[in-house]
C-alpha cells in the first residue's frame, strides 16, 4: 500500500523523507517519488526500488527544507514514472502526494480538462493538484479546502507548494496519516515507525483534520476550517524494534519475536489466575444477552478469527460465525443489539475489515477491535480495543500478529465465557495455566529450525501443497497454506481432510506434497486415516503432530513434532515450523521474502 512521507524543519530534508520511505518499505509498492522545495519545486520519480530513487536524487537537488515523497502500489494506473507520485499542477508550483482512491476522480477529471488543465498521468490522485491550482486566488489553504470538498472517496495526502515554501499541508479521510513533532522541525508519515528514528511523539490525524504545518508549529482544523485538538501521543516502541536486529529477513526475526509476543500479549491480563480485561467495558448482563457473535477479518487474520469461531462457540454456548470481511460487508448478516460483533486486524486499517465495522455500528450491533496497531482507525472506531501487543510488523507475511491474535483470541473466549457464567474458576485455571506456558513451548519448538531446513531442502521440487487438518488443525492448515503461497509462490491450498475425498484427492499423485496437521487428540484417529488415503496415492507426506503421538511416524515421510498442550491450544505451537517452512522454501528459491510481489502489508483500498 502507499506511503507518504514529509518534512519541514532546519535539515536537509529530501535525505530524510527518503529515509522516512524504507520504513515503510514493508507496506508494499511499485514506485516512489520526492519532491522538495527550493527556488521552485523540484521532483523525482522512478519505477521499481527506493534504492534507485536514492541514487537518483544523491546530490541532484538544490538544498532543501522542505520535501514530501511517497511510494506508489498501483491502482489507477498501471506502476510507470508518469503514475508515480508526486503529482503536480501545470504551473509545476503545486505538488501532491496522496494514498487512497478518488472515486469520483473522472467527473473532476473532465471538468479540469474543460478548464484547460493538462493531465499527465493516469492517477486518480492527479486532480488534486489541479483542482488546488483551479481554485487558488493567493490563498493557498482555502484552495486546499476547497478542492478536497470536491474530491469523494479515500485520502492521507501531502500538499507542498512554492505558492507557500515555509508550510506542508496534510489532510485525512479514511488513510492513515501521522504527524511527528520535533523541535522546530515536523514529520509526516502513513505510519508511525517511519517517524520513530526522529521523534516519539506523534499526533494521529482523524477523518477530517486538515493541518497546516510550519517549522514554529501545526495549526489542525476540520475541513471547514473550525480548530480541532488532538492528543499527543508518546510512542513508547523502540525504533530498533523495527528493525531486523541481525536476521537476514525480517520475517525470520518476527517468529523469533514470538515467544515475547505471546508474553507481551499476555501481560497485565491474567489477575490471580484468571483473565481480567476491565479496560473493555464489557459489562456482564451485556455479555449474558448475546445472541450471537460475529468475528470479521481478512487473510491471516481471518484465519486467527476461524480458531474464535471454534473455541467461542464451544465455550460461549451461543452461535460463532467466522467471516471474510470482503464477504461480510456486503452480505446483510443479522445483527442487532444483542449481537458482538469481533474485528481481528494487524494494521487496523484494512478496508474492508473497516467497512464491516461501520456496517455492524449502523445495525447497532456492540463491536470490540483485536488490533496491533495503537490509534488505528479500528482501534478509535470500535466500541473497544483489544491490543495485540506484538509490535510493528514489517514483513508483508504476518507471523508474530497472528500469533498474537490468537492469544487474544484465547484470552477474551475466557473472559466472555466467564463473564456468561459458562466457565467456572476451576476449568479456567488450567487453561490460563497451559496460555502462560506456550511462550517457553514456542521458544523450544524454534530449537527445532534445523529439521525444518533439512524438510524445505526436500521439497524444493515440489510444486504443489495440500495442507490438510480437521478441527482447529484446519484452521492452522489454511494459515501454513497462506504463508507458503505467499512468500514461495508455490502452489498450496487448505482442506479440511475430510473432504479430500469428495474431489481433491484426484490431484493427489507422487509430485504432490501433503502437510498433515495432526495435533486434535480428539480427532488423531480421523486424521491418521486421511493421511493414509494421500499416502496410498504416494503423496509426499510431512506431519505435523504432538511429541506425545504414539505412531504419526509409521505413515508419514517426515514429522515434526511439536510440544503437547490442550486442543485448542495447539495452532500457536502447530503454526511455527508451518511459518519456518515457507520461509526456508521462499529462502531456497531466492524470493524476496520480506516484500512479496504484488501484496502490501496493509490494503486500505478495496
Ligand atoms: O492488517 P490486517 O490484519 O487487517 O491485514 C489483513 C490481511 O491483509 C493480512 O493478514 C494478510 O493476509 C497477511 N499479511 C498475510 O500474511
Amino acid at each position: 500500500m502507499c506511503g507518504i512521507t514529509g518534512y519541514i524543519g532546519e535539515r536537509s530534508a529530501v535525505p530524510i523523507v527518503v529515509d522516512q520511505l524504507r520504513r515503510l518499505e514493508y507496506r508494499g509498492y511499485d514506485s516512489a517519488g520526492v519532491a522538495a522545495l527550493s527556488n521552485g519545486v523540484n521532483v523525482m520519480k522512478t519505477e521499481g526500488k527506493l534504492k534507485i530513487l536514492e541514487q537518483l536524487v544523491d546530490g541532484a537537488f538544490p538544498e532543501s527544507q522542505v520535501a514530501i515523497a511517497h511510494t506508489r502500489w498501483a491502482t489507477h494506473g498501471r506502476p510507470s514514472v508518469p503514475n508515480a507520485h508526486p503529482h503536480g499542477d501545470d504551473s509545476g508550483k503545486i505538488v501532491v502526494c496522496h494514498n487512497g482512491i478518488i472515486e469520483n476522480y473522472l467527473e473532476l477529471r473532465d471538468w479540469l480538462q474543460e478548464q484547460g488543465h493538462v493531465f499527465k498521468s493516469e492517477t486518480d490522485t492527479e486532480v488534486l493538484p489541479h483542482l488546488v491550482e483551479e481554485y487558488f486566488e493567493g490563498d493557498l489553504e482555502a484552495a486546499f479546502r476547497q478542492a478536497l470538498s470536491k474530491v469523494r472517496g479515500s485520502y492521507a495526502v501531502a500538499l507542498a507548494s512554492s505558492h507557500a515554501p515555509d508550510q506542508l499541508m496534510v489532510a485525512r479521510q479514511d488513510s492513515p496519516l501521522v504527524i511527528g513533532l520535533g523541535e522546530g522541525e515536523y514529520f509526516i508519515a502513513s505510519d508511525i515507525p517511519a517517524v520513530l528514528p526522529y521523534t516519539r511523539d506523534v499526533l494521529v490525524l482523524e477523518d477530517g483534520d486538515l493541518a497546516v504545518i510550519r517549522r514554529d508549529g501545526v495549526t489542525l482544523t476540520n475541513l471547514d476550517g473550525s480548530p480541532v485538538e488532538r492528543q499527543t501521543l508518546h510512542v513508547t516502541w523502540d525504533a530498533a524494534a523495527a528493525e531486523k536486529g541481525g536476521y537476514a529477513h525480517f520475517m525470520r526475526k518476527e517468529i523469533y519475536d514470538q515467544p515475547a509476543t505471546i508474553r507481551d500479549t499476555i501481560r497485565g491480563r491474567i489477575i490471580d489466575g484468571h483473565v481480567d480485561m476491565p479496560d473493555l467495558g464489557l459489562h456482564e448482563d451485556k455479555v449474558r444477552a448475546l445472541n450471537r457473535i460475529y468475528v470479521v477479518a481478512c487473510g491471516t487474520a481471518y484465519h486467527a478469527g476461524l480458531v474464535a469461531g471454534q473455541t467461542w462457540e464451544r465455550r460461549l454456548r451461543i452461535p460463532v460465525v467466522v467471516d471474510l470481511a470482503s464477504e461480510f460487508r456486503y452480505r446483510d448478516p443479522v445483527i442487532d443489539e444483542r449481537t458482538l460483533v469481533v474485528l481481528v486486524s494487524q494494521s487496523g486499517e484494512t478496508a474492508d475489515t473497516l467497512a464491516a465495522l461501520r456496517d455492524a455500528k449502523r445495525h447497532g450491533a456492540r463491536t470490540l477491535g483485536i488490533v496491533n496497531v495503537v490509534g488505528s482507525t479500528l482501534a478509535r472506531e470500535a466500541d473497544s480495543a483489544l491490543y495485540t501487543q506484538a509490535g510493528p510488523e514489517i514483513c508483508v507475511a504476518s507471523t508474530k500478529a497472528y500469533i498474537s491474535q490468537l492469544t487474544a483470541v484465547y484470552l477474551l473466549g475466557l473472559y466472555l465465557a466467564r463473564l456468561r457464567g459458562t466457565l467456572t474458576p476451576e476449568a479456567e485455571a488450567p487453561i490460563v495455566e497451559a496460555l502462560q506456558r506456550l511462550p517457553d513451548q514456542v521458544a523450544a519448538l524454534l530449537q527445532k529450525e534445523d529439521e525444518v531446513v533439512k524438510i524445505a531442502d526436500a521439497f524444493m521440487d515440489c510444486h504443489d501443497f495440500f495442507f490438510l487438518g480437521r478441527g482447529m488443525d484446519y484452521a492452522v492448515a489454511q494459515e501454513g497454506a497462506l504463508k507458503l503461497k505467499e512468500i514461495s509462490y508455490r502452489h498450496s491450498e487448505a482442506l479440511a481432510a475430510g473432504e479430500m475425498k469428495h474431489g481433491t484427492l484426484a490431484l493427489v499423485t507422487g509430485d504432490v506434497c501433503a502437510i498433515c496437521i495432526a495435533t486434535q487428540e480428539h480427532l488423531r484417529e480421523k486424521l491418521a486415516s486421511n493421511i493414509k488415503e494421500v499416502k496410498a496415492r504416494d503423496a509426499r507426506v510431512l506431519a505435523i503432530a504432538r511429541e506425545s503421538d504414539p505412531d504419526i511416524h509409521k505413515y508419514s515421510d517426515w514429522a515434526i513434532r511439536v510440544p503437547d498442550s490442550l486442543d485448542e491450544l495447539m495452532p500457536v505451537l502447530a503454526i511455527v515450523p508451518l511459518q519456518l517452512l515457507a520461509y526456508y522454501v521462499a529462502r531456497n528459491a531466492g524470493c524476496e521474502i520480506d516484500q512479496p510481489r504484488n501484496l502490501a502489508k496493509s490494503v486500505t483500498v478495496e
